[in-house]
């Protein structure tokens, strides 16, 4: 594989260590004092992943598993409360607030609500054009060029027909597309696309995921996919890491992972992707039980109220990732019972 360096180790773009996110909850001053404390959501809590140069990394699991959350850390949009994020071999915790925004450049996004994310008031071309005017600003000569290529290249074609437009004027798809532009035109390294087709039509999802597809491949590009779909992630990701409650849970090469699943929540979500053909196999529902709260997470294995095989040491020793198959990690005291 091309991520992999002649020495044989991955060559790596983006390195998470140990990443935890805690947001205090907000408590009356009478709670306070009673409790004494603050407590803390616990959105990411102890995540350690790569990603590696070229590929597509997905971070699947149920809402509420920490993923916005993760990568949001992992290109520094947000603080950690602890841990490390290396972008290429650089501690971004190290860095300035120029030498950070000088960083942006490279590590770009694509938020799930185009909408929401796009400036009403500004055309497209403009809007399109924005991360020039703050990252190449001496080069305002060619600004409007490179704005109508990658316009074309995103499929807003012929571009001087979308130029002038505003975001109300498009289709949702069209929209989505507008962002990818915004995204591409500074050249990132990496693209964290935060589920970049949850809110696009139906009929447009694909057409949206081949273009990403394709844009990789042109732009060599390496992507932090998020979605909570494991029919999208198996669409367009390399590899897959499992999020559960905050932490990962399994992490692994797709067809890996999707094959010789090792985790109960894994198998359980896979359990539950519809399938095309209603003869095939039935969908499953997810195992019983609510996602317990990230303020006070269950104890041992936080997967053991809900899991079929928990036994009572999940419940008192917490579960680290170990790698049972090659370059395939789960972190489940009995996984073993699940190798083939
Ligand atoms: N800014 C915030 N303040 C407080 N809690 C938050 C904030 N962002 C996320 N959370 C909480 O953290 C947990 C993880 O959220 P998130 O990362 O958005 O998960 P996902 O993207 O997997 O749905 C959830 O319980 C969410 O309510
Ligand atoms: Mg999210």
């Amino acid at each position: 594989m091309s991520n992999i360096t002649n020495n044989g180790k991955p060559d790596n773009l983006v390195e998470v260590e140990n990443l935890k996110k805690w947001f205090p909850v907000q408590k009356s001053f009478l709670d306070r004092l009673l409790t004494g404390h603050l407590d803390y959501i616990r959105a990411v809590d102890g995540v350690t992943f790569a990603i590696r140069r070229g590929e597509v990394f997905g971070l699947a699991g149920e809402s509420g598993s920490g993923k916005t959350t993760t990568g949001r850390l992992a290109i520094r949009l947000i603080d950690p409360t602890a841990g490390t994020v290396r972008f290429d071999g650089v501690d971004l915790a190290t860095l300035s607030r120029e030498e950070l925004r000088k960083m942006r450049r490279r590590m770009q996004v694509i938020f799930q609500d185009p909408m929401a994310s796009l400036n009403p008031r500004m055309s497209l071309g403009e809007g399109i054009m924005h991360g020039l005017k703050i990252h190449f600003p001496e080069k305002s000569n060619l600004h409007r060029e490179m704005t109508m290529e990658i316009m074309e290249k995103v499929g807003l074609s012929p571009a001087r027909f979308f130029y002038n437009k505003f975001p109300h004027q498009i289709s949702g798809g069209q929209r989505q597309r507008v962002v990818i532009a915004r995204a591409l035109i500074t050249s990132p390294d990496l693209v964290m696309a935060d589920e970049p087709i949850a809110m696009a039509d139906v009929s447009v999802r694909a057409l949206l995921l081949d273009l990403m597809i394709q844009l990789k491949q042109e732009f060599n590009l390496t992507y932090l996919f998020i979605t909570h779909d494991l029919a999208t992630a198996k669409y367009i990701c390399d590899r897959i890491g499992i999020m559960y409650l905050g932490q990962l849970v399994e992490i692994g090469e797709l067809r890996e992972v999707y094959t010789y699943s090792l985790h109960p929540y894994t198998q359980a979500l896979l359990a539950a992707v519809p399938v095309p053909n209603p003869h095939k196999r039935r969908t499953q529902a997810m195992p019983e039980g609510e996602i317990p709260n990230p303020i006070n997470p269950p104890s041992g294995c936080r997967f053991h109220p809900r899991c079929p095989i928990a036994r009572d040491d999940c419940s008192k020793i917490e579960p680290n990732l170990r790698e049972l198959r090659p370059d395939h990690w789960v972190a489940c005291h009995y996984a073993e019972e699940f190798l083939k």
